[in-house]
């Protein structure tokens, strides 16, 4: 079975698109055929994986806008294992012109249904907000995981995620369910990011993965060189940790 785990939350710079990047080169490494697909007009993932956001094409703008392009026409591929969906900014009118459409919340989901390609694990980056695009994101999806960058009132805003995330459940797609909330970010001697994987556990108890991503520059530096984190420091902290997310995540029956 096909996994497509979305990765969302409406809140900017928390770690999403790391994670897409760095959980799909970890399960990868462990032997799936992974696909990403960058719903995100910035492109973050597109240029983290080689590609040129302003010039690339076919994109996911495509996928959910163009009934003659499937999806395996728009996946390209980025390494060994790895096929990325590529973002490009026709993405920003995407929002748009999906509000004219009937089937404007299932396209992505009917896209992936009808492809003739198949994969171990579908990974989709989203942008922050709640826009028809990230419901496409979460209507398509078996799972959800949520980064929370381990700091004073990032739950803020969790709880109105998952507010819509239930209301699309209900309504969309009855087979969503909660993988995960990813503290990301985490500087482990402060304080605040103490509490607030306390408080994340609190709340969502054994949701909360065993994995705590760190925070590390070699996150940061990564995307500039247009790699993975674990292929730019494979020893750091914050690629130890994908590793271990992506084994905490294939072991999730
Ligand atoms: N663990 C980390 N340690 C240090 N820096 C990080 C870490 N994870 C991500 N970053 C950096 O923080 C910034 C935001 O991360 P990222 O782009 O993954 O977040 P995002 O949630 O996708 O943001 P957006 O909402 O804008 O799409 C980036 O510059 C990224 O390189
Ligand atoms: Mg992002």
């Amino acid at each position: 079975m096909e996994r497509i785990i979305t990765v969302a939350n409406q809140k900017g710079g928390v770690g999403k698109t790391t994670t897409v990047v760095n959980l799909a080169a970890g399960l990868a490494r462990l032997g799936n055929r992974v696909a990403v697909i960058d719903l995100d007009s910035q492109g973050a993932l597109t240029i983290s994986l080689g590609f040129d956001p302003y010039t690339v094409r076919p994109s996911s703008y495509n996928i959910l806008l163009d009934q003659n392009i499937a999806f395996a026409d728009v996946l390209k591929k980025s390494r060994q294992n790895i096929y990325i969906a590529p973002a490009n900014a026709e993405l920003i009118a995407a929002e748009y012109k999906l509000y004219n459409e009937s089937d404007r919340t299932s396209r992505l989901r009917n896209s992936i249904k009808n492809s003739a390609e198949k994969f171990d694990f579908i990974l989709i980056d989203t942008p922050p907000n709640l826009g028809l695009i990230t419901v496409n994101g979460l209507v398509a999806a078996s799972e959800l995981l949520i980064p929370v960058a381990a700091n004073y009132l990032s739950m803020r805003g969790v709880r109105s995620l998952l507010d819509s995330v239930w209301l699309i459940r209900e309504r969309l797609n009855p087979q969503l369910k909660l993988l995960g909330v990813l503290p990301t970010m985490v500087q482990p001697k402060a304080a605040h990011a103490k509490s607030a994987i306390y408080e994340m556990q609190t709340v969502f108890k054994q949701k909360v993965f065993q994995s705590i991503i760190p925070f590390d520059n070699a996150a940061a530096t990564a995307p500039a060189l247009r790699q993975t984190t674990i292929e730019y420091a494979p020893t750091s902290s914050v690629a130890t940790a994908y590793i271990y997310l992506a084994k905490e995540v294939s072991n999730v029956k």
